[in-house]
């Protein structure tokens, strides 16, 4: 090889990986400027609920208990089953006395990252979001009073109570159900995403399939509504914003954040979807009504962005919402304690 041709021909090589390099930097600088971001290390402590080991595996232990249901059978994990992308999979939950629910079950996996909990943002945090189903008819349908008298009744749990909330005259109380729940709930992350390690600096974290979503993710438009660490669950938007679903997707009878806000502006509105993990809680969209994942995004494409996605650009964007896979915390199945003869019995 003359001299000539071969300094051609090594500095095409060394352009061609570098441009492959820079193209990395390049898509990530993209991203982060979209308002994605790596999942952060730490969690910092919710608002007034120090997080401590203790709290953490009392909150595992309610997290599990299905005493906390009036029937004794559903517990916060049959509708959120943390080995299975901490929801249901089904269209609509199913909770006491096999009554469905109006709405699909969202992950409790980084929940803590959004701005507000449900489909409609009507919690403000994890704390007041567990006080919810405890109490809904069709979730678990009990009081909070008979709650505290369960426990009560066990008494592994005054024991864990006391030890948790220390210097409190009457630590077995509702609010502290729920910021035991909440400080489990913290916990329940999943760092270590393809997307976080791409983010991170591993290149070939993402196939390069994945990178084209990603571009298209950022590009098309989607990051207006999904962004953050939780790619969603910030904002509210119509759902529909420029072509409203069909009834079947839409059902008309949920009007969303109207119900909180009572301002017709937020008819149909609904929290965008946090999208992590989502390639396991299918199926989609508050009504549960759409299993596969390319089809959620032709959805969305039509609905919020007047564009119809075509069938290679859908299947990018979805290959890149599978990168959003991480890796669930490993969680021992506590032990619960034995009812005595104070437990309320089962209503069912
Ligand atoms: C019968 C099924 C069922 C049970 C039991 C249940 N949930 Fe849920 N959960 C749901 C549904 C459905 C929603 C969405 C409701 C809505 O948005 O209106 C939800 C929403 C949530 C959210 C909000 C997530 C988000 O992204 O907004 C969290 C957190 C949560 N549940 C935690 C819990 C905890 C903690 C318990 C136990 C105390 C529990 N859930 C019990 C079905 C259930
Ligand atoms: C104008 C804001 C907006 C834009 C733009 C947008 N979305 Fe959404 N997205 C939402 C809202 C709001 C929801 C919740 C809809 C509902 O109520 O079910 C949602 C839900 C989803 C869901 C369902 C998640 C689940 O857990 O059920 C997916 C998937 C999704 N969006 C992907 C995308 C993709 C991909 C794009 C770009 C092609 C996109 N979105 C553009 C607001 C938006």
């Amino acid at each position: 090889m003359k001299r000539s041709t071969l300094t051609t021909f090594v500095s095409l090589a060394l352009l061609l990986s570098g441009s492959a390099l820079a193209d990395d930097q390049t898509l990530r600088e993209k991203a982060a400027r979209a308002g994605l971001a790596p999942l952060p290390e730490t969690v910092p402590d919710p608002a007034g609920n120090p997080v401590t080991p203790e709290k953490v595996q009392l909150g595992k232990k309610l997290f599990f208990e299905p005493r906390l249901s009036a029937s004794g059978l559903i517990s916060c994990n049959t509708c959120h089953n943390l080995g299975m992308g901490g929801d249901d999979n089904l269209p609509t939950s199913v909770g006491h006395g096999w009554q469905k629910g109006p709405r699909n079950a969202p992950t409790v996996y980084n929940a803590v990252f959004n701005r507000a909990q449900f489909w409609d943002g009507r919690a403000a945090d994890l704390k007041e979001q567990a006080k919810g189903p405890i109490q809904a008819g069709v979730e678990m349908a009990n009081r909070p009073d008979q709650v505290v008298a369960t426990l009560k009744s066990l008494p592994e749990y005054v024991t864990w109570f006391g030890e948790v909330f220390p210097g409190e005259d009457d630590p077995v109380n509702f609010e502290n159900v729920v910021k035991a729940i909440e400080a489990f709930e913290v916990k329940l992350v999943t760092p270590g995403a393809p997307f976080d390690r791409f983010m991170n600096g591993a290149d070939r974290a993402m196939s390069d399939e994945q990178k084209a979503g990603l571009v298209l993710f950022v590009d098309r438009g989607c990051t207006a509504c999904h962004n953050g660490v939780n790619v969603g669950g910030q904002n509210y938007f119509p759902f529909g914003l420029i072509k409203r679903p069909g009834a079947d997707i839409l059902p008309p009878e949920d009007k969303g954040r109207f119900e909180v806000t009572h301002s017709a502006s937020d008819e149909y509105v609904f929290r965008a979807a946090p999208l992590r993990n989502v390639a396991l809680t299918a199926p989609y969209f508050h009504s549960g009504q759409v299993w596969d994942l390319k089809q959620a995004v032709s959805v969305m494409g039509t609905a919020q962005l007047g564009a119809e996605l075509g069938d290679a650009e859908a299947s990018q964007i979805a290959a890149f919402l599978r990168s959003l896979t991480g890796v669930a915390p490993q969680i021992l199945y506590p032990e619960l304690p034995v009812e005595t003869a104070a437990t309320p019995r089962p209503q069912l």
